[in-house]
């Protein structure tokens, strides 16, 4: 839940915040030519800097007077006065392949006066773009003493020109380092002193090396500004800063411009409730900044993902895609415009990127991972569906909404409670509303389901001493975040009085928290933590009285952050951790509590996997914990962007994403819900939950119609959960993603790129949600190849890519299996504990070559140590010629189930002979009209199995 809750208004635009947000473009302050005017009428102190003696003549300025003041500023700035003559008396409007570009050189209050003196351009006949903008060369730092040597390209850049911003530095240090043939590091810091660097995610230390096989190559070169990235293959360009805009390398404003090729295409930056792809005809700002605030179009939200895909080059069949990471965890603009370009505006830290040359989408996601770190392995358990809302109010009610799910014959595994489980809102304690819960919980154990509470970070300070343990612990270990006097940071969230916030940094916390987490775990036997409002959030701006004026936290630059300031609803950014300010480590407060209690669940409940399901999120936090999407709307339009942040959270290497089924706030309704509930049931987290001052949201609340929606959904996502968890395997293992679009699949299909309204679960499954409302149909896109209909078992052959609208009335959500793919899949059942104990059954579905690969991943399920240890089987099977193969290729669990049923969807020909292991099997059928041989067998598939058909 959020901070502005309880007074959000439903419409996204009307809420008051956003509002304060609108006007504040995201490029440019730009202000009217009469304003731009008056202000150069007004005896303003910059008139009296510049154009002393020109007050009288200022009222009848001439084209010429403001060529000659910008001039003369422009020399007090440190261009020489032949450069100055070039730009002042020239206004070039900078073009690059035909599209207007233009980097901002006055992101804030642009005026024309302001801008000369910055020695750029102003143009004002152009809307929507910024004004004041930088002339090529601008040359605001220079590169020197270029070296190479052994993979490592090193230069000295040197500062030229004075930046408006304060505590220039004057000598960068630049270095290139080949780390991988497919990855390049570049580092750009103070030649002279160490700045800040996030501690997360940890990255691999590695020596750079040379090689001939280098995907890439650095181009920086004497005497110029910037440097560039080069695709090896094509020798194209992809990353272009030399001399482009302006170098700023200031202590709190970093800024990097750069054109990528022509027709790129841009994915990426989050967390945003937008487009996947990133619309570039028109200058965008993403701000980084995790902030507590209803998912809308345009604002900074709950995580930080400063990470790009790039398509740098297609042209006809042959796609070449990048990554490009920005390691940096302060606050920062990231301003994408035609060209297309790219501006970084940060306000601290140093600038370190890493490039990942792919060359396909999904080779730069495990490239991405291999850096950050690969997704944790989830529990089987998580896997099922999960039920929530706030404001349940007691635990009678809990299970009155908990009993009629599980009546209707819905799949269910995990019962949730939001806040109002605690005793007056405060962590670790329980309501007199609830106190039979731990009985609860232990009935849910007994029938194999399972129970998460929502576990704020914020610990309340309101209480009497002696009465309220979190807090009084905390004092005493000086574990909270501190204000400049080292007293703890109050601020308030949901407690009654105040609150304080544990520092996950300082490394007392992990026993604090630990022994938090234990004690409740005592009280409550809950099998996952619920971390909600860790941006952190605040209910205050800063504390009650605001934050101390200070360059922290109002810098000379505040990125287009909600609210306007970087403390609006969150903690002064002047607040001290163990670690450092809050400035520098506000966007890893989340992964830090993240990391923290995953760690503590692993020790709580004797080495099960946690489930750690958090709001806020950095570069890294998949390996640790999951995440949801936080306070979508109940509307449509949030349903179909759910697709975008569920495949974006993917990319960022979180694979275990969901939102909120049927919508967080405002009211849902049945056409809504029954859609909602199909998609839901193929998010990787599946939880459907609601705001505390909306309708009931539950399944069987809404009717039959969601009921059946739900149901038949989900007992399919129950049937295919084994190739799903093969699926969190292999992404944990090597760095895949879980759900993805199909561009991941289909790079070379162009009609695949801005797709955003189908999905896959790994390469196997497509899934084809219906997003609108009063639509009984919808069109689904299918790339080369052929197609299973998962609903009716028909067979769609797309030998070019085309397009089919398809029935799809409320009870039904399209799925198609690839053809080429082996499925794993057991009985649904009422909760994944059971429907593990059930046969398995192999689906098998041939591709046009009568040919088919997939995987079966087994273990215990829960053990944290699993794959470490090898506690695991995994199975390949491989289909040509008429002859299945199950490979073993690890055999480290025993305990799995017997393979009874093999369906070969795809042979259309007359079976007229099988064999099981060289042996002949008469136990089969095989349905001519839909293609299907099924036999029934009884097999142990780590003892290897084979499967030949003979047909006439
Ligand atoms: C550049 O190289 C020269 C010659 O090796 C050296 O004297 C000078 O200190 C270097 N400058 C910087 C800024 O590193
Ligand atoms: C659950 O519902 C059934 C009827 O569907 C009822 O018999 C049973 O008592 C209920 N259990 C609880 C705990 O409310
Ligand atoms: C939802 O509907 C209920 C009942 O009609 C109404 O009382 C409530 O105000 C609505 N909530 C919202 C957030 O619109
Ligand atoms: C389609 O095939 C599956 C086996 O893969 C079977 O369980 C299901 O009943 C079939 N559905 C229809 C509509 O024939
Ligand atoms: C095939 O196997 C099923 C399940 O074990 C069994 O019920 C059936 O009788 C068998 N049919 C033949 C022809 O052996």
């Amino acid at each position: 839940m959020g901070v502005p809750r309880r007074t959000m208004v439903k419409v996204p635009h009307s809420h008051p915040e956003v509002v304060v947000m609108l006007p504040n473009p995201p490029y440019d302050q730009r202000i009217s030519s009469a304003r731009v005017w008056s202000g150069i009428w007004s005896i303003t102190k910059h008139v009296l800097l510049f154009c002393l003696g020109m007050i009288v003549g200022a009222l009848f300025l001439t084209s010429n007077d403001v060529q000659k003041r910008c001039l003369e500023s422009m020399v007090a700035v440190g261009f020489s006065s032949h450069r100055a003559r070039e730009i002042c008396y020239k206004n070039p409007t900078v073009s690059h392949s035909g599209v207007l570009t233009r980097f901002d050189c006055m992101p804030r209050n642009a005026n024309a006066q302001d801008c000369r003196r910055r020695g750029c351009n102003w143009d004002e006949s152009v809307q929507n773009v910024p004004y004041c903008f930088y002339p090529d060369n601008y040359g605001s730092y220079s590169n020197e003493n270029v070296t190479n040597i052994n993979g490592r390209t090193t230069a000295t850049m040197r500062k030229k020109l004075k930046s408006p911003y304060p505590e220039d530095v004057d000598l960068l240090q630049f270095e290139a380092c080949a780390e991988t043939e497919s990855r390049l590091h570049i580092k750009i810091t103070d030649a002279k002193k160490d700045r800040f660097e996030p501690f997360y995610p940890v990255v691999p230390q590695v020596d750079c090396k040379s090689s001939k096989n280098n995907q890439y190559q650095v181009k920086i070169s004497e005497g110029k500004m910037g440097f560039k990235v080069l695709r090896s293959s094509s020798g194209k360009v992809i990353f272009d800063s030399e001399d482009i805009g302006a170098l700023i390398y200031a202590n709190q404003f970093l800024q990097l411009n750069a054109r990528f090729p022509a027709g790129s295409l841009l994915y990426g930056i989050g967390e945003r409730q937008s487009t996947m792809n990133i619309e570039t005809s028109a200058f965008q700002s993403f701000t980084l900044w995790n902030r507590d605030a209803a998912p809308t179009d345009k604002i900074n939200l709950y995580g930080s993902h400063p990470f790009i895909l790039i398509r740098d080059q297609y042209d006809q069949n042959n796609s070449k895609w990048h990554g490009l990471f920005l390691l940096n965890s302060n606050a920062m603009d990231i301003i994408t415009q035609p060209g297309p370009a790219i501006s970084f505006r940060i306000i601290g830290g140093i600038m370190d990127f890493y490039w990942f040359m792919g060359d396909t989408p999904s080779k730069v996601t495990e490239q991405y991972l291999e850096v950050i770190g690969h997704p944790h392995m989830p529990p089987y358990w998580a896997l099922g569906f999960h039920l929530c809302r706030f404001g349940y109010g007691s635990l009678d009610n809990t299970i009155l909404v908990w009993n009629r799910t599980r009546a209707a014959g819905i799949p269910f595994d995990v019962q949730w409670n939001d806040l109002d489980y605690m005793d007056n809102n405060n962590d670790f304690t329980i309501s007199p509303k609830f106190s039979k819960l731990s009985e609860f919980v232990e009935m849910l154990h007994s029938i194999g389901m399972h129970y998460i509470p929502l576990i704020d970070p914020g610990v309340s300070a309101g209480e009497k001493k002696g009465a309220y343990e979190p807090y009084d612990y905390g004092l005493e270990l000086g574990i909270f975040v501190a204000d400049e006097k080292n007293k703890p940071f109050v601020g308030k969230v949901w407690n009654g009085i105040s609150t304080v916030w544990p520092d996950f940094t300082n490394p007392k916390t992990v026993d604090y928290w630990r022994v938090m987490l234990e004690k409740l775990h005592s009280q409550v036997p809950f099998d996952g933590a619920w971390i909600d409002m860790n941006e952190p959030s605040n209910f205050y701006s800063g504390t009650r009285k605001g934050c101390p004026k200070n360059s922290l936290n109002y810098p000379p630059y505040v990125p287009n952050v909600l609210g306007g300031q970087l403390f609006s609803k969150t903690i002064c950014p002047s607040a001290k951790h163990y670690r450092g300010n809050h400035y520098d480590l506000h966007n890893m407060y989340g992964i830090s509590e993240a990391i923290i209690t995953s760690f503590a669940l692993v020790e709580i409940r004797n080495e099960k996997r946690p489930v750690t399901i958090s709001r806020a999120t950095f570069p890294g936090h998949g390996h640790y914990a999951a995440h949801w999407t936080g306070d979508v709307f109940s509307t449509w339009n949030d349903l179909k962007l759910s697709v975008a942040q569920t495949l974006n959270f993917n990319m960022f290497g979180i694979p275990f994403v969901g939102a909120d089924i049927c919508g967080f706030n405002g009211n849902t309704t049945v056409e809504l819900c029954a859609r909602w509930s199909q998609l839901g049931a193929f998010y990787p987290f599946s939880r459907n939950h609601n705001s505390d001052d909306t309708k009931e949201q539950d399944p069987v609340i809404l009717g039959p119609t969601v009921v059946t929606a739900a149901k038949n959904a989900l007992e399919i996502r129950y049937s295919l959960l084994p190739y799903l968890y093969y699926l969190f395997y292999d992404s944990h293992v090597n760095g895949k993603t879980v759900a993805r679009p199909l561009f991941y699949e289909f790079p070379e299909d162009e009609n695949t790129h801005l797709l955003e309204t189908e999905f896959m679960w790994g390469s196997c499954l497509l899934i084809i949600p219906v997003l609108e409302e009063g639509k009984t149909t919808v069109e689904g896109y299918f790339p080369i190849g052929t197609w299973y209909d998962l609903n009716s078992n028909k067979t769609l052959i797309a030998k070019s890519a085309l397009k089919k609208t398809m029935n799809a009335p409320l009870d039904l959500i399209p799925l198609f299996v690839r053809g080429g793919c082996i499925l794993p899949t057991q009985a649904a059942k009422a909760t994944t504990t059971e429907s593990r104990k059930t046969p398995l059954t192999v689906r098998v579905y041939l591709d046009a070559n009568g040919r088919g690969q997939g995987s079966a991943y087994f273990d215990d399920g829960d053990y944290v140590y699993s794959i470490d240890e090898g506690k695991y089987s995994l199975v390949n099977f491989a289909v040509k010629n008429k002859v299945l193969v199950g490979t073993v290729a690890k055999s480290g669990f025993a305990q799995i189930p017997t393979l009874e049923t093999v369906l070969i969807h795809g042979e259309c020909a007359s079976v007229t002979k099988l064999e099981v292991n060289g042996k002949t099997w008469n136990n089969f059928t095989h349905n001519k009209s839909s293609c299907i041989l099924t036999t029934i067998i009884s097999a142990n598939v780590l003892e290897g199995i084979k499967i030949t058909w003979q047909t006439s």
